[in-house]
């Protein structure tokens, strides 16, 4: 590769993604989750969005350009991260001039510049063993505990202002922390949601038939990213959040009850 293409693909990754990897077809959020330079990201994603593909392009990207650097790829369970490492090594491999690796098994590899890419499972003791990483990819993330998000987080503590925490995922339920982050209203988090009519892969012809097969229930959590109670739940979070609200006057069994 010329010098002049080099720099271009450290200052672009969507040039990369384009030029090196032959990704002529990402959509405008995709370039955007590339692009991106945020400390903390999370994308609220339909099913088959896009989301583990441009993050491992991100991940490769990253593992390339920044020498010694270290990506970690964490999800709900092995099988999960050793997918998202797959696809990662896979577009390594569609490099014309593959860097070289000194190390490279299932489940991590270290390029001859010393960056390394890892991906863990969902274990405590595994991740509090790493430490500085400049890229750390949380996949699925709404089906990971919160004792391993709290695990993970302090791993960052001492990583450069520009190291990046993505959790990207599907909703599941209206709890945890991929609930909270996404509803988390500071200013410490870039935030991207694409739902299934919005990908041009994804006919409307089959989401008709998601609709038909799964029902309204499942389908708005799967393709609409609507946080949806648990099915067996009790009281709709809505309603338990509106008992705190001091808008909520106090007309019926309890408050007539107070009221006197
Ligand atoms: N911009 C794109 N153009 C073509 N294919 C894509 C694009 N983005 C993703 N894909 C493909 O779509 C499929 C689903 O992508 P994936 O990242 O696994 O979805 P998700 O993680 O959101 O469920 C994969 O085969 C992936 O390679
Ligand atoms: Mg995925």
């Amino acid at each position: 590769m010329s010098i002049k293409n080099g720099i271009k693909h450290i200052l672009d990754p969507v040039a990369f993604a384009e030029e090196s990897l032959s990704w002529d077809t990402l959509d405008e959020w995709q370039k955007e989750v590339l692009q991106a330079a945020d400390r903390q990201m999370i994308l609220l994603c339909s099913r088959q969005a896009g989301k583990s593909q441009i993050c491992a392009i991100k991940a490769v990207w990253t593992a390339l350009h920044h020498p010694d650097s270290l990506t970690l790829v964490i999800s709900a369970s092995q099988r999960q991260s050793s997918e998202l490492f797959r696809v990662i090594t896979k577009e390594i491999n569609k490099l014309n001039d593959p860097p070289k690796k000194v190390e490279d098994n299932k489940l991590s590899l270290t390029l001859a510049s010393g960056s390394r890419i890892c991906a863990l499972p969902s274990a405590e003791g595994t991740i509090r063993g790493f430490s500085n990483p400049r890229l750390v990819l949380i996949d699925e993330a709404s089906r990971v505990s919160d004792g391993i998000y709290t695990a993970i987080r302090p791993m960052m503590a001492t990583s450069s202002e520009d190291s990046q925490l993505i959790l990207l995922s599907t909703p599941a339920g209206r709890q945890g922390f991929f609930f909270d982050t996404w509803h988390d209203e500071s200013k410490h988090w870039k935030k991207i949601s694409v739902l299934a009519k919005d990908i041009p892969r994804i006919s409307q012809a089959f989401l008709d038939r998601e609709y038909e097969t799964l029902g309204r229930y499942f389908y708005s959590q799967e393709y609409e990213c609507e946080f949806i109670e648990g099915e067996r739940a009790v009281f709709r979070y809505d309603d338990i959040i509106g008992a705190f609200s001091e808008d909520v006057k106090s007309t019926n069994i309890l408050g007539g009850i107070l009221d006197g």
